[in-house]
């Protein structure tokens, strides 16, 4: 009994002495404190999420870590591998160079939402029909900028597809079963 007084105790005592130490690190690196939550109300892949999340978040961090989309894949962080890309209003953006609050008001789309009517996309299709991914940490971001794409264009050239996917880097393919795919993918959309 007194031994589980004594560990009471010596746990209230430790709690203690770790709250004091938090609050001399904050008031000696100020900087270090955790930036301030706010509700994010963020239409993405089609509905609206309430999410509450640190205001200096990337929209990257915010999808993946707040809202468990982790289909958006981390990358470089310095906008220069496309690995992050979302489509924001329809345009393909890197997600680790936007902040989440930019994004409210926009209706972002994430790899999770392209399925149509349960259906998965024509350009998912082609990359698994022609087995265009390899480790496929690269396709989510991939499959988005190519979705724009063939939005705008549905039947690119073999140059206009290179182009449109020139910030897309892919360490594993060699790109031309990617090229391939979209192809497929634009056959199948012009029927
Ligand atoms: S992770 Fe965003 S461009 Fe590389
Ligand atoms: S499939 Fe591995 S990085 Fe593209």
């Amino acid at each position: 009994m007194r031994l589980l007084e004594r560990s009471k105790d010596s746990k209230r005592v430790f709690s203690i002495v770790s709250e004091q130490n938090e609050v001399n690190r904050r008031r000696k690196y100020p900087e270090d404190q955790p930036a301030k939550k706010m509700l994010l109300r963020l239409r993405v892949n089609g509905e609206i999420h309430e999410v509450a999340t640190e205001i200096n978040k990337t929209l990257l961090e915010v999808l993946r870590e707040d809202m468990g989309l982790t289909g958006t894949k981390h990358g470089c962080e310095l906008g220069e591998c496309g690995t992050c890309a979302v489509l924001v209003d329809g345009k393909a953006v890197l997600s680790c160079l936007m902040l989440g609050i930019e994004a409210v008001n926009a209706e972002v789309m994430t790899v999770e939402g392209m399925m149509q009517d349960g259906k998965p996309h024509p350009l998912q299709s082609a990359f698994a029909d022609l087995g265009a991914a390899q480790c496929g940490y690269c396709i989510p971001g991939i499959l988005l900028t190519a979705k724009v794409l063939l939005d705008e264009n549905p039947q690119p050239t073999r140059d206009e597809i290179r182009q449109s996917l020139s910030g897309n880097l892919c360490r594993c393919t060699g790109y031309t079963k990617i090229l391939q795919a979209v192809e497929l993918a634009s056959k199948e959309i012009i029927g």
